[in-house]
């Protein structure tokens, strides 16, 4: 008979500390940390998000968890549009600071001082102080109800070639952030998908 893997119980596995499930996000929160504007009724508003993650290459396909007492939320699903921009490490105090309040009290890009720029294919607006922005239409609601998933596509993307920081911050979850650091170059070793590098 084949022996277990399992530990058997309340013997802790060798060497591991257990870790409360409650806090397993800030092991696997991805990054980088985003901006996501909408707009509703002509008015644009912005939130921060750092649960995401892609899902298809082509279309592009990205999973976002907006919760649902977000103003955000309500927009998002709404109108089923919006841009995700992507700021660098010089915005990191900013970015939290949007984070943390919200487009039902203040006009958030008055506020930041951000300049909203016109997308081209969506409503909502691009945000000239981020390096990178992607236009975003919502491409499957099944698991809103439940998980608070949208599922967008992105249908533009842009990228501001002036723009010289080029360093993303990752959240830990926990008010701290990991700032993108030393780049290594493995692409010879990327051999099964070299055609998409
Ligand atoms: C670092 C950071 C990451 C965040 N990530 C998310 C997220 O992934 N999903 C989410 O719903 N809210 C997230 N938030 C919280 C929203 O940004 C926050 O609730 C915001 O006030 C919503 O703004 P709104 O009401 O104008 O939509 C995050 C906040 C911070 C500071």
């Amino acid at each position: 008979m084949a022996k277990s893997t399992k530990s058997t119980g309340d013997v802790p596995p060798v060497n591991m500390d257990e870790f409360p499930l409650s806090k397993v996000f800030h092991l696997f929160e991805p990054g980088p940390v985003v901006l996501v504007t909408t707009a509703n009724k002509g008015r644009a508003n912005i939130m921060t998000m750092s649960w995401h993650m892609m899902l298809e290459f082509e279309p592009p396909l990205i999973g976002c968890c907006l919760s649902a007492g977000n103003f955000s939320f309500a927009a998002l699903r709404k109108t089923g549009e919006c841009v995700i921009a992507i700021p660098t490490v010089e915005m990191a105090s900013k970015v939290v600071e949007i984070g943390n309040c919200s487009g039902q009290d203040v006009d958030k890009f008055d506020v930041f001082g951000l300049t909203p720029v016109p997308a081209q294919q969506v409503e909502p607006p691009l945000v000239a102080e981020c390096f990178a922005n992607i236009e975003c239409r919502v491409a499957d609601t099944k698991m809103v109800n439940k998980y608070n998933l949208f599922i967008l596509e992105a249908v533009k993307a842009w990228t501001d070639p002036k723009h010289e920081e080029r360093r993303t911050i990752h959240a830990n979850g926990d008010g701290t952030f990991v700032v993108d650091g030393r780049t290594i170059n493995l692409k010879n070793k990327m051999v099964k998908w070299k055609d998409m590098l």
